[in-house]
């Protein structure tokens, strides 16, 4: 009985040796292969930086309820600005919380979808918080204790993220404004 077992067991080693050479060959010294060479293996540590450099495109500061309040918008509410920010928008954040940023878009369950939570953008609460409050959230939503909002920092980066600041802004005065939409 035992026997099979062990020779099974040795076929089954053996087997998965035979998967893939070259997991195997590079062990016999006299095969040249290109796994051994200079150069920076898969997932290994890339060479560190030199002491004292700088990253030319600047770090992400990390955020906090505290520190985004502090932030300053760079960017004038120029009509480029919020034109640009208009854009993006209606590209990443119209689905949710709506043309008009009540918090109706086509995917919030205040318009039918399957996105629960969706806030509005335009009430009081949210007018009165700080340009980096917003900035922040649209960074990350969880950073910033609204963890049902998506992570949009990966994609919209830079001085977009104040583009679509000031668009928001365009749409609370909207909402106040009489003859503003609803
Ligand atoms: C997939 C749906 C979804 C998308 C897309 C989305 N949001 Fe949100 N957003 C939410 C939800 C849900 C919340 C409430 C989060 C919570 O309370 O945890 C929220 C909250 C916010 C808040 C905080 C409101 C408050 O009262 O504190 C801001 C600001 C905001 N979103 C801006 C944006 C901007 C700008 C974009 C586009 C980059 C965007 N959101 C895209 C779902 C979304």
């Amino acid at each position: 009985m035992r026997r099979p077992g062990a020779a099974l067991a040795a076929l089954a080693a053996l087997a998965t040796l035979a998967c893939n050479p070259d997991d195997v060959v590079h062990r016999i010294g006299w095969f040249a292969t290109m796994r051994h060479q200079r150069s920076i293996k898969p997932y290994a540590r890339p060479i560190p930086p030199v002491p004292g450099t700088v990253p030319m495109t600047g770090a992400e500061p990390l955020m906090s309820l505290q520190t985004a309040d502090r932030l300053a918008n760079p960017r004038t509410r120029t009509s480029e600005s919020i034109n640009h920010g208009r854009f993006l928008y209606e590209t990443y954040c119209l689905v949710c919380h709506g043309p008009t940023g009540h918090g109706d878009g086509p995917i919030s369950s205040a318009a039918g979808g399957p996105f629960f939570g969706v806030r509005s953008l335009v009430n009081d609460t949210i007018a009165r918080r700080t340009d980096g409050y917003i900035y922040a959230v649209i960074v990350s939503g969880q950073v910033m204790g609204r963890g049902l909002m998506p992570v949009y920092g990966d994609k919209v980066r830079g001085a977009d993220r104040w583009d679509l600041v000031n668009y928001v802004r365009t749409l609370q005065a909207g909402a106040k404004s009489p003859t503003g939409r609803r």
